[in-house]
């Protein structure tokens, strides 16, 4: 049984339950279909056998010892994934520039925060990756129970996973990747290596560059018990079946050779644009999130030019780079016109 057998009508009975719209009373309009989606728990006959099903037809094809499917975004897995591994008083390892649900996570578990730093690249304006070298010295002097890294990060550096997972197994400290913007990793080779099957814990968000609704996302677990329960305690008894439903979709989809050809055309239309514009410098370790930079402007200047002279809007400026995030909905059209713009510049 799929979710999206689950919005066939032909079984449904004669409702007096929960949600009152009924499938339709469409106080919005525009969303009639999201509300003919949106059944309840008695209609979804079983709902959770079907979740499961699902979750483990994922699991099967990332790999991983469990995966689950997340309606409040990777921000709710990294919660989830920091309360299965940590107790109250335990030292947990984080960047001190990560996503806030990092440090909520921790608080939410109890336990403390050890915030660790990352080098600047003064070049690019951005932080550099995690490596065995600045994380080691807190493993010989505190006694760490998880490592929190973020891979890729907002403008797409990524760390070396294997290593660090090396690194966590000798000093017996669970590693959390969260890789919430590399969702397509593992279904492309010419894509960074996913996490996925490597760390302890992995969060991806569907809805940054997999082609998801807001706010779809995963957890994937390869620890050698069950953190159902921990998943549980942050997510709601009344869940969004079409949101389910379309997280369910999306991984097919992605694991589709429809999916995995979207994602190489898309590789293959960026390499085409960086070859193409030689008056910018390209930067970062993910072909999908364009991180540029241009001499004699500052990263604003040029986020600046973008947006004032050709209505085109980056996802993150600094000082001296900026970066357009592309995913699998960004079409060759779309970044045809960006490439014209980056020649003209
Ligand atoms: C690096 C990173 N981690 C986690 C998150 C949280 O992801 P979500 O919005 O799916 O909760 C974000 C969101 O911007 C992020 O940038």
């Amino acid at each position: 049984m799929t979710f999206i057998n689950l919005f066939r009508k032909k079984n449904r009975k004669l409702l007096f339950t929960t949600p009152s719209h009924s499938q339709n009373f469409f106080i919005v309009n525009k969303f009639r279909h999201f509300y003919t989606c949106d059944i309840s728990e008695t209609d979804a006959h079983n709902p959770e056998i079907v979740l499961m099903q699902a979750q483990n037809r994922a699991s099967k094809i990332y790999g991983t010892n469990q995966t689950f499917f997340l309606t409040n975004g990777s921000s709710g897995g990294i919660i989830a994934g920091i309360l299965s591994v940590a107790k109250r008083n335990d030292n947990i390892l984080i960047w001190k520039d990560s996503h806030r649900c990092h440090k909520n996570a921790v608080e939410l578990a109890g336990a403390n925060p050890i915030f660790y730093e990352l080098p600047y690249i003064d070049k690019w304006g951005v932080n550099d990756k995690t490596t065995v070298k600045i994380i080691e010295p807190y493993f010989k002097t505190h006694k760490i129970k998880a490592l929190i890294v973020t891979s890729p990060s907002y403008y797409g550096i990524v760390s070396d996973i294997y290593a660090l997972k090396k690194l966590c197994e000798k000093y017996g400290v669970y590693l959390i990747v969260d890789e919430a913007h590399g969702a397509l990793y593992p279904f492309s080779d010419n894509l960074p290596q996913s996490a996925v099957n490597v760390a302890d814990l992995t969060v991806q968000s569907l809805h940054k560059t997999a082609g998801g609704l807001n706010p779809t996302a995963l957890l994937h677990s390869n620890l050698d018990y069950d953190i159902h329960s921990f998943v549980e305690k942050i997510t709601t008894t009344s869940p969004s079946y079409p949101l389910l439903a379309t997280i369910e979709a999306n991984i097919n989809y992605l694991n589709s050779q429809k999916g995995r050809n979207k994602i190489e055309e898309l590789i293959n239309n960026i390499k085409e644009l960086r070859q193409n514009c030689n008056n910018v410098d390209f930067g970062g370790d993910d072909i999908t999130k364009i991180l540029i930079k241009k001499d004699d402007y500052s990263g604003y200047e040029l986020s600046e030019l973008l947006f004032d002279k050709y209505n085109i809007e980056d996802e993150i400026t600094n000082e001296k780079s900026t970066m357009l995030l592309t995913g699998l909905g960004t079409s060759d059209k779309k970044l045809k016109k960006l490439k014209n713009v980056l020649i003209k510049i």
